[in-house]
């Protein structure tokens, strides 16, 4: 058997975006803009306004949770639901009762809110008039939004969150064009991951001043690791993996933990010309408010081989002029998703945080295998058999447990996710849930999976 440490959170995350729908928000976010006016954009045209109906069922849906062993859940408040001038932060009543309400009635069923501030979802008007994460307007409009939400909610949740993956932000905003407004501009892209570290640090830094951390309460933010992995022991290879990892995952891991940007990172960027723009106050801001919590998503590894683009000028500049995707021959592939399957690097990401990073306490905020058409593996009974997603979480769930063995302070581990939901431009393509949603009758029933993490949940573990 194999058991994981007391209290353990087994648990999902979700977010405001791709669950509660769009009914009676005041704004629309960058998603919601894009969809109303290039709704091809999106697979079968299927945008974000009603998702899984999670504004108008989330009394069910939790129920259904619990049914699946949900110890804990990662919601977001969205900024555009809470809010009802950016500018005062005032608030939007409906919006303040749902979010009391979805608090409320996860308290009721035992399991414990974890809270994100920040799921991709910058409210639109923001870009439009100050070029969202670009400028440090937005930064401090963002930091009224979140004492609102500790106002408000922060006798009730214990955990805060952030930001959700900022690295996608960066990547699908400003690089690789998968998120409004589609830019390639990497020059903006540097700046709009610094102004997202300063966020965070002054989010904690007003978390910490307010006093919403008296009863333990803590903060932290939620990363994307994905390992970075040579081609092979080429000197061109090595260096390609090693500023891939700097760039993939210690521009946001190390302000995070260690409070500083990696010295090898800020020399490259500076030699390149597009450092970020920042002052002294910002650099000790950042240094005194790191978090008390890491939430790690990890869905794949990164593998890198020496690059092929050379830029010409500094307004070319691209992160991945430094290293190119290696596709390592045999590997193994979810096919539908199109990322490799290697769950070895839970383990490695685990000695990671223990050796490079204080050993701070993390857990899995996001792993997850999607796939396309589950109705395929519908059983007699009327339920889908996702017998490879419950052998994908135990694989997974073996890596990290080895990591614990050695050492690494892992306090859990959220599976993406609970109930099929809205994915951004996949839409409902691929399916994560342990419990599968119609879309078109929002009938929601439980998989097999969703049966067989109850019995982990309950027996804080699964025999071998
Ligand atoms: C993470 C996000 O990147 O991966 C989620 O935090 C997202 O919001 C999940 O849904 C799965 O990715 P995708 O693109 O398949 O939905």
């Amino acid at each position: 058997m194999k058991k994981f440490p007391e209290q353990f959170w087994w648990g999902s995350a979700t977010s405001g975006p791709q669950a509660e729908g769009r009914f009676n928000k005041p704004h629309a976010n960058v998603f919601d803009h894009w969809y109303d006016i290039e709704p091809e954009k999106f697979y079968n045209q299927v945008g974000p306004n009603t998702a899984s109906n999670f504004y108008n069922s989330y009394k069910e849906d939790i129920q259904l949770m619990k049914e699946a062993g949900l110890n804990s859940l990662r919601i977001s408040i969205q900024w555009t639901r809470l809010i009802d001038d950016f500018e005062t932060a005032s608030l939007n009543e409906d919006g303040v009762q749902f979010y009391h309400n979805v608090i409320d009635t996860l308290l009721e069923a035992g399991i414990e809110p974890f809270v994100g501030l920040h799921h991709f979802d910058l409210p639109v008007e923001l870009y439009h008039q100050y070029g969202g994460w670009e400028s440090k307007k937005v930064v401090d409009l963002f930091v009224k939004f979140t004492q609102q939400c500790f106002a408000l909610y922060g006798d009730k949740v214990r955990y805060w969150f952030v930001f959700n993956e900022p690295m996608v932000v960066v990547d699908g905003q400003y690089l690789y064009q998968f998120h409004y407004p589609n830019i390639r501009n990497g020059k903006k892209a540097v700046q709009v991951a610094y102004n997202i570290v300063l966020a965070t640090a002054k989010t904690i830094e007003a978390f910490r001043s307010g006093g919403w951390d008296r009863d333990g309460q803590q903060i932290g933010t939620i990363l994307n690791l994905t390992p970075s992995y040579p081609a092979s022991d080429r000197a061109e290879d090595l260096k390609a993996s090693r500023i891939a990892d700097l760039w993939k995952n210690q521009l946001f891991l190390d302000p995070a933990v260690l409070g500083e940007f990696p010295s090898e990172l800020v020399e490259l960027l500076t030699a390149d010309g597009v450092l970020w723009e920042s002052t002294e106050e910002e650099k000790i801001l950042i240094k005194q408010n790191t978090i008390d919590l890491l939430g790690v998503n990890f869905y794949h590894p990164s593998r890198a081989k020496e690059p092929s683009i050379i830029p010409s000028s500094a307004s070319d500049w691209m992160p991945n002029q430094y290293f190119d995707d290696y596709e390592m021959p045999r590997r193994r592939m979810n096919v539908d998703k199109g990322w490799e399957i290697y769950p070895q690097a839970l383990y490695d990401i685990s000695l990671n945080i223990r050796d490079n990073y204080g050993n701070i306490p993390w857990f899995v905020s996001e792993n997850g295998m999607g796939v396309s058409q589950e109705e395929r593996f519908m059983n007699a009974e009327g339920q889908i058999d996702d017998f490879y997603r419950i052998d994908f979480i135990k694989e997974h769930l073996e890596w990290l447990h080895k990591g614990i063995e050695a050492g690494s302070d892992c306090r859990g581990y959220h599976l993406w996710t609970a109930i099929d939901n809205w994915s951004w431009t996949n839409a409902y393509r691929n399916r994560y849930g342990l419990v599968s949603n119609d879309i078109r009758t929002q009938v929601k029933t439980l998989k097999k999976s969703g049966y067989w993490f109850k019995q982990v949940s309950e027996n804080n573990g699964f025999s071998d």
